[in-house]
């Protein structure tokens, strides 16, 4: 582990998204569309909400066999690379340098600019305090849906965790609210994307060069 961070922080000069990591953040956003849109067919076999069905415009999959086909075949992608983007996350330190501390104030703070329409982008290699909660809110909410979603494929191998769920449909709702959580995330996560472009640029070629904290400029070498 110091011997990974010690390697990161000597590459002085890296850019604010290596490479993996943006590998890993495009394959998570194709696999998630492909988990959402497939849930969305299965859904519509057996609906949780009475009255609530999505169009088949937004399905992938003609009938709820296929859309289970794909969901698998997602499911796979999305927890392999989710595993990795964790472990490089952990090894290298990234997810505690990019999404931790949150202060209270600045999320305050945050909270009364973003009202004010005062979004702060002059400097991309600070994530701000309610930017850093999202993302660890939809991290968390990735992981709840690999567990609830095991609970509900195979629930007689792991009927104690079904139990701890509260039994077969209440793990079904929880997987449905934690779809619910993402697409919520995505719908905020992409607009302000697309508001600051400069972010979007960055996470597809790399971003500003950042110093050994992993913030602002690099140290100039002397
Ligand atoms: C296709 C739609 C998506 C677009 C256009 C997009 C865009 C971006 C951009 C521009 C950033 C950098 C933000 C910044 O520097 O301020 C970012 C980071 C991030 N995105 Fe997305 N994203 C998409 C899908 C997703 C999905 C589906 C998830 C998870 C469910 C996700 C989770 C994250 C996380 C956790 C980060 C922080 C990564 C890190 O710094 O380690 N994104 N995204």
């Amino acid at each position: 582990m110091r011997r990974a961070k010690a390697l990161l922080s000597s590459r002085n000069g890296r850019r604010l998204h290596p490479l993996a990591i943006r590998i890993m953040h495009w394959i998570n956003a194709g696999a998630m569309l492909v988990m959402i849109t497939s849930g969305w067919g299965i859904y519509d076999d057996d609906v949780i909400i009475k009255g609530m069905h999505f169009g088949q415009s937004l399905r992938l999959g003609d009938w709820a066999v296929w859309s289970l086909n794909w969901h698998f075949a997602g499911m796979w992608l999305l927890t392999i690379n989710g595993l990795c983007y964790l472990a490089y996350g952990i090894v290298t330190g990234r997810l505690r340098e990019r999404l931790l501390p949150i202060r209270l104030s600045d999320f305050i703070q945050t909270v009364r600019d973003t009202l004010h329409f005062r979004i702060q982008h002059a400097d991309l290699t600070n994530y701000n305090a309610v930017q850093k909660l999202l993302y660890i809110v939809v991290i968390v909410a990735g992981i709840s849906q690999v567990v609830t979603g095991l609970a509900i494929w195979k629930p007689v191998q792991f009927s104690g965790l079904v139990s701890i769920l509260g039994g077969f449909q209440s793990a079904r709702v929880i997987h449905f609210l934690g779809m619910a959580v993402i697409v919520g995330f995505l719908i905020v996560h992409v607009l302000l994307s697309l508001l600051v472009p400069q972010t979007l640029w960055a996470m597809l070629a790399g971003g500003p060069r950042v110093g050994p904290s992993g913030h602002g400029e690099p140290e100039t070498r002397q």
